[in-house]
């Protein structure tokens, strides 16, 4: 009896400290649609398919928009609000650089889902997100994970909310940042290699040309040929298409575009997690997987606070 008396307080404390915690997921689970809508993920699947197959940029913009969305008030859609007097997270400096094609990957999706009767304005605009995040990862070549779900839509978006890190973070900033969201400097890391897909605009890196020490002399070079006008751009990685760990192996060779990628090799703190999955990519898979589960967990909505939105741009 003793012994199961201690139990129950152990349960109770475990309770308290799940209904305290910011991060409580108890209602995501996978097979959360699996009666509502069991086509769901093959719907997705081939939606995805076909965004990517008329975009080649599409993965990289709707993993991007996954993290900007998860970052800011949580995995809630909130970032594809749009408000009519312009206040909402699209509109602040920080999101301006989201791609339409990955918003125009989730509201196809969207449409996909919401064709299937069974399914129709029951799955909700954050988990399809979710899902068409994770397809970009795999058909691009990356890890297959299974999605959490059970997300519901956020019923906010404003400019003000929207606090992301910046290009010229330090480790010390990233970490700051990340463990915001609950999550590790490993996770960090692995998140990081995000940047193994995609491109980023000459005005986030260019401060960098010659006069970062860090950044490699003939990727200066390569880097100063690309940037003539204010419109150009150039690849996180040399495969910006393909999901795997050269993203890694570049930053070993210095050859890390922004200023927050380099740093996760040039700090010493870091530099052997880039190292192990510069020469490990299984482990950077299967991190990063383990990371963007995390990351889907982070401010998670419910029924109390949120809604099944039927248009992903507005609120029902
Ligand atoms: C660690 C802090 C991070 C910083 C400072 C950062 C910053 C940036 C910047 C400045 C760009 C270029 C945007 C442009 O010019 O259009 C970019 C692109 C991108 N970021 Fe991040 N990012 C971070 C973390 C992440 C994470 C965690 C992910 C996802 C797991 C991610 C995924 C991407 C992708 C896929 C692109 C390419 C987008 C495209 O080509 O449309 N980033 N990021």
């Amino acid at each position: 009896m003793a012994n199961l008396g201690w139990l129950a307080s152990l349960a109770a404390a475990v309770v308290v400290v799940a209904l305290r915690s910011p991060f409580a997921t108890a209602q995501l689970r996978p097979g959360y649609y699996a009666s509502i809508c069991p086509n769901l993920e093959t719907i997705v699947r081939n939606s995805v398919r076909q965004s990517m197959a008329q975009s080649q940029i599409s993965a990289g913009a709707t993993l991007r928009l996954f993290f900007h969305d998860c970052a800011v008030r949580g995995c809630d859609a909130s970032v594809m609000i749009v408000n009519s007097n312009g206040d909402d997270e699209w509109g602040s400096p920080d999101d301006q650089s989201l791609k339409p094609q990955g918003f125009q990957t989730v509201l196809d999706a969207k449409a996909a889902v919401d064709k299937d009767p069974q399914c129709r304005y029951k799955v909700s605009c954050a988990d399809i997100l979710a899902l068409a995040a994770r397809e970009s990862v795999v058909q691009s070549g990356g890890p297959y994970y299974q999605v959490e779900l059970g997300r519901y839509d956020g019923k906010v978006s404003t400019k003000s909310s929207v606090v992301l890190p910046h290009v010229d973070f330090n480790l010390d900033k990233l970490n700051g940042f990340f463990s915001g969201l609950g999550l590790s400097q490993t996770d960090m890391i692995a998140l990081s290699g995000g940047h193994t897909m995609g491109a980023a605009d000459c005005s986030f890196f260019q401060s960098r040309i010659g006069t970062d020490p860090t950044m490699d002399s003939g990727f200066a070079a390569q880097l100063r040929g690309t940037c003539t006008s204010s419109q150009s751009s150039a690849f996180l990685d040399p495969t910006p298409l393909g999901f795997d760990n050269s993203y890694y192996k570049n930053l070993q060779g210095g050859r890390g575009l922004l200023g927050s990628d380099q740093v996760l090799y040039t700090d010493p703190r870091s530099r052997g997690t880039v190292n192990y999955y510069a020469s490990n990519q299984g482990t950077f898979f299967y991190d990063f997987t383990v990371a963007m589960t995390k990351l889907g967990r982070v401010g998670v909505k419910t029924a109390a606070d949120g809604e099944i939105r039927r248009d992903c741009r507005y609120t029902n």
